[in-house]
């Protein structure tokens, strides 16, 4: 079955292309954007069903100056990676979770999504078609990015009247520029990035264009990112920009509930799974920052992050570190557990990878 069942008339470039590696170096991937070969695309209007869809050469795509994501920002976006393993097959981790999730997404945007089966079978086509984006192993991974759209025209405030969803990819290293050091984190007290009702729970694009002017901010002071506050007590930890957050005390590790303003992460959900296996007592509830003060490590987790620590929070003025210049032993495991799992090179009990 060839993984261009939708374009074979790319098959004969692709079967060249993918035979190796891409040129480029390896070694110092960070999270920046490098263009690969090709991105997957569908269309369907409102009220209809996506079909159709195919693979196309990466490049620019057109769209109507009136289309909804531009004007009203009816968009979602999704985030997955793939890893190479030593036999060069590829592994990529729950991509059914993420269909799911933009599926509710779509739900509260007002847009029609692809089944789940639809979305896990474009990401697998593209991925293959882009094969040799995929770093070796132990260099980094294949980051997935699923767009859904509203692409029609639309002038008042509505639902477009056509979708388009499309995956493009790019190889990727560590997200911060710390690598693997710890991060240094600011909590943020005066701007909010969800609200009760909002939409803080779904990977909505407009999400993140509301975490810029603090991120922007606190990056400027010398901090790696913005840790957020929920908006009506403005006490409780809610999540970081672009991931969610995780204390450790003792046996015990708390994150905030999701509850309609935290953004369900898979990671995150991951991690609390594999940390209760690992014998850990795990508790999503109201996690109020002054128990920040008393924690034994803080850390991070996302598709882009992975699994990241915090080596200081500074809020109102105040500075707390954690550990000395490293991994504190639980976050250090839990990446080990989780990392190993994602790579291929323990036996995945969980069934979360899906090999290619
Ligand atoms: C991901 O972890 O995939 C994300 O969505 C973070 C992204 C904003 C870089």
């Amino acid at each position: 079955n060839s993984p261009f069942s939708g374009a074979a008339v790319l098959t004969d470039s692709y079967s060249s292309e993918v035979s190796e590696l891409a040129d480029i170096e390896w070694d110092n991937l960070g999270f920046g954007f490098i263009p690969t070969d090709y991105m997957y695309m569908m269309k369907c209007t409102q009220g209809g069903n996506f079909s159709k869809g195919e693979l196309q050469r990466f490049g620019n795509i057109e769209l109507n100056p009136s289309a909804g994501v531009l004007n009203y920002g009816q968009g979602l976006f999704e985030g997955l990676k793939a890893y190479r393993k030593e036999n060069s097959n590829i592994l990529l981790f729950r991509p059914e979770e993420n269909a799911l999730r933009m599926r509710l997404g779509a739900e509260r945007m007002c847009m029609p999504a692809p089944t789940v089966e639809q979305f896990v079978e474009a990401v697998k086509e593209t991925v293959l078609a882009n094969k040799r984006w995929v770093p070796p192993p132990g260099k980094g991974s294949l980051y997935i990015r699923p767009l859904l759209m509203g692409s029609g025209a639309v002038l008042g405030v509505a639902p477009a009247p056509e979708y388009t969803f499309l995956i493009y990819v790019s190889p990727v290293g560590n997200y911060f520029k710390e690598g693997v050091a710890p991060i240094n984190l600011i909590v943020e007290h005066e701007l909010h990035r969800a609200t009760p009702g909002g939409t803080g729970g779904v990977k909505t694009i407009g999400n993140y264009a509301a975490v810029l002017k603090a991120q922007s901010a606190a990056k400027a002071k010398g901090y790696s990112d913005v840790l957020y506050l929920d908006c009506v007590h403005k006490k409780y930890l809610e999540e970081v920009s672009s991931c969610n957050i995780f204390m450790v005390k003792g046996n015990v590790i708390s994150t905030p509930a999701i509850k309609g303003t935290i953004l369900p992460g898979i990671t995150r959900k991951s991690i609390i799974d594999v940390a209760q296996n690992q014998g850990f007592q795990v508790e999503e509830r109201l996690v109020p920052v002054d128990e920040l003060l008393d924690a034994d490590e803080v850390f991070c987790t996302g598709t882009a992050v992975v699994v990241s620590p915090v080596g200081s929070i500074t809020y109102k003025g105040k500075r707390v570190s954690y550990g000395v210049d490293g991994f504190g032993a639980v976050s250090q495991q839990l990446y080990s557990v989780l990392t190993r799992l994602q790579m291929g090179f323990t036996e995945d009990k969980m069934n979360w990878t899906v090999e290619l």
